[in-house]
């Protein structure tokens, strides 16, 4: 025979044996009951639909105080593996697709909007101010590589201005904060500002894929789950501009491993770039870089701010 489920808001009685279904309902109508006084509106829609969903999940479930116990102690290690450089929580809603879903439900979709995608946990450190066409690689040893584009707004007007955060893991797949005794702070960091036109360039290291870190709780439940702990190559963006809502998006590495099966769900179409193979040394001269080399363009089109100018 098949469980009773109690309806979300907790109302009638099932045939559950010992358990009185009467008052598994009632502790969710008295939980709700007492959210009802709180003052800020929207507060008190979240509180109320979290309550909702997490009483629903138990009641569906039929959640055990040993499993139950099993979660707490889960979450309370989460929040014991955070430091300064380590957000082990930003992880967690990253591989169960949260930050993603968050992120989409988000996005206005204006036409020829460039798309956003996770902001992801290593952005706690600013990024420190660079030139144009300067290198964020202070270690070498990476192909190199130089990416370059331009900011404009969605009308098509160049962004004079405009400030670029690039942030990325290093040829080995490590970001500076994970790595101190290698990598000095604010390697593979920049924060540059685009020139009259909206334009931008910088050097850098062909991006590889990297597990996000494994050593702690988010790390035993890919494990537990059977699943990779991989994304794939990538770099990095926050692109700001006066009048415009910011943008947090990255550019993947066409042809990179795990595109197909990137562990925070991050990876769309429109944001794959060929870093394509560059065999041209006065090229290389003028961008001061190795020759050869590869090279990306990747052009930010970003959405005026509401009420801004539409
Ligand atoms: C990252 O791309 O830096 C990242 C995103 C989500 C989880 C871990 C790392
Ligand atoms: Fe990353």
């Amino acid at each position: 025979m098949g469980r009773a489920v109690v309806p979300e808001d907790g109302a009638g009685a099932g045939d559950r044996g010992a358990v009185p279904e009467d008052a598994v309902g009632a502790v969710t109508r008295q939980v709700l009951d007492g959210l009802r006084a709180t003052g800020d509106d929207r507060l008190r829609e979240l509180l109320t639909a979290l309550v909702r969903h997490l009483h629903g999940f138990a009641r569906e479930t039929r959640l055990t105080q040993g499993e139950w116990e099993r979660a707490i102690g889960f979450l309370t290690a989460t929040g014991q593996a955070c430091t300064d450089t380590r957000q082990e929580f930003v992880m967690l809603s990253d591989v169960l697709g949260l930050s993603m879903l968050v992120e989409t439900l988000h996005e206005h979709g204006a036409p020829g909007a460039t798309e956003s995608t996770v902001l992801g946990p290593f952005h706690m450190t600013a990024s420190p101010p660079r030139a144009l066409g300067a290198t964020i690689d202070l270690v070498g040893g990476g192909e190199p590589c130089v990416v370059s584009g331009r900011i404009r707004s969605a009308d098509g007007t160049p962004l004079p201005g405009a400030v670029l955060d690039v942030w990325q893991a290093d040829g080995h797949g490590f970001y500076d904060v994970q790595r101190p005794d290698v990598q000095p702070p604010g390697n593979g960091r920049g924060l540059f500002t685009a020139d009259g036109e909206g334009r931008f360039r910088f050097r850098t290291c062909v991006p590889s894929a990297y597990p996000v870190p494994t050593d702690g709780p988010v790390g035993a439940l890919l494990h537990a789950t059977g699943r990779h702990p991989y994304r794939p190559p990538h770099i990095h963006f926050i692109a700001t501009a006066e009048g415009h809502a910011p943008l947090t998006t990255h550019i993947f590495v066409a042809g990179g491993a795990y595109l197909d099966s990137d562990v925070v769900y991050a990876v769309k179409d429109s944001l794959v770039r060929d870093f394509t193979p560059t065999d041209d040394p006065s090229l290389a001269r003028e961008y001061g870089v190795a020759n050869p080399f590869r090279h990306a363009r990747f052009d930010l089109v970003l959405e005026r701010e509401a009420g801004e100018g539409t």
